[in-house]
C-alpha cells in the first residue's frame, strides 16, 4: 500500500476523482494528506468533507523556494508518504525537491505533451487549430511538463468549441485516467527506469 499525499492549488476536481476512486475501489493507495499552497482553494472543504488531513503552507511565509520545499520533504517524511500526486498544484517545486523524489511524483496536464506544456493548454491548443487534443499523466522531473509519460487519453476538438467547453470535455478524461494511474504506480505495473514509464507485462508462453 503506498501512502499518497495529493498537491493542489484550487479546485481539486482531480482530488475529488481521486478521492472517488479511493472510497469506491480497492485501491493500492491510500490519501495520508492534501497539500495546499493556497488558503482560500476549494479543493480544501473537498479534503475535509472526505476525512483527509490538509496541510496548508503559504509561501509568502517562507523566505525562498528552496526553505518552502525543504518543508515540504519535512511534512512528507512526518506523514510517511510514498507517493505524491500533483492534481492542479500551480508551484513549481525545486529540482532539490523533484530529485529526491524521482519516480514517485505524478502530474496532470491538460494537453497531449508534448504539446502546449505550460499555462493554458487548451488555449494553445484551440489558437493552434489542432483537431484533437486531451490530457497526460507523467512522472514529474526538474523541466516543465516534461517529465516521462504513463497515459494519455484523446478529445476531438470541435469548429465550435468555446475555452470552456474544451476544458470541460478534458477534464472528464483526466478524472477517469489520474487515479488510474496513480493506482498502476502504487501497483508498480508502472515505473520510472532511464528517464522513461516502464510497464510490467506478464509474459506470454508462446510454445
Ligand atoms: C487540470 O486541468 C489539470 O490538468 C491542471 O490543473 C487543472 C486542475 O483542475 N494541472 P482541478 O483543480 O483538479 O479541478
Amino acid at each position: 500500500m503506498s501512502n499518497l499525499a495529493v498537491f493542489i492549488s484550487g479546485n481539486g476536481s482531480n482530488l475529488q476523482a481521486i478521492i472517488n476512486r479511493w472510497k469506491k475501489e480497492d485501491t493500492a493507495f491510500d490519501i495520508k494528506l492534501v497539500f495546499c499552497n493556497k488558503d482560500d482553494a476549494y479543493g480544501i472543504r473537498r479534503a475535509t468533507k472526505a476525512g483527509i488531513p490538509v496541510k496548508i503552507l503559504l509561501h509568502s511565509d517562507f523566505v525562498d523556494r528552496q526553505a518552502y520545499d525543504q518543508k515540504i520533504q519535512e511534512i512528507m517524511l512526518a506523514h510517511q508518504i510514498d507517493l505524491i500526486a500533483l492534481a492542479g498544484f500551480m508551484r513549481l517545486l525545486s529540482s532539490w525537491f523533484v530529485e529526491k523524489w524521482a519516480g514517485k511524483i505524478l502530474n496532470i496536464h491538460p494537453s497531449l505533451l508534448p504539446a502546449f506544456p505550460g499555462l493554458n493548454a487548451q488555449k494553445q491548443a484551440l489558437e493552434h487549430g489542432v483537431r484533437f487534443s486531451g490530457c497526460s499523466v507523467f512522472f514529474v522531473d526538474s523541466g516543465v511538463d516534461t517529465g516521462a509519460i504513463i497515459s494519455q487519453a484523446v478529445v476531438p476538438i470541435f469548429l465550435n468549441d468555446s475555452l470552456e467547453t474544451l476544458s470541460k470535455r478534458i477534464l472528464k478524461k483526466e478524472h477517469l485516467i489520474f487515479p488510474t494511474a496513480i493506482n498502476d504506480v502504487a501497483l508498480g505495473k508502472v515505473s520510472l527506469c532511464n528517464s522513461k514509464a516502464v510497464f510490467k507485462i506478464k509474459a506470454t508462453q508462446t510454445n
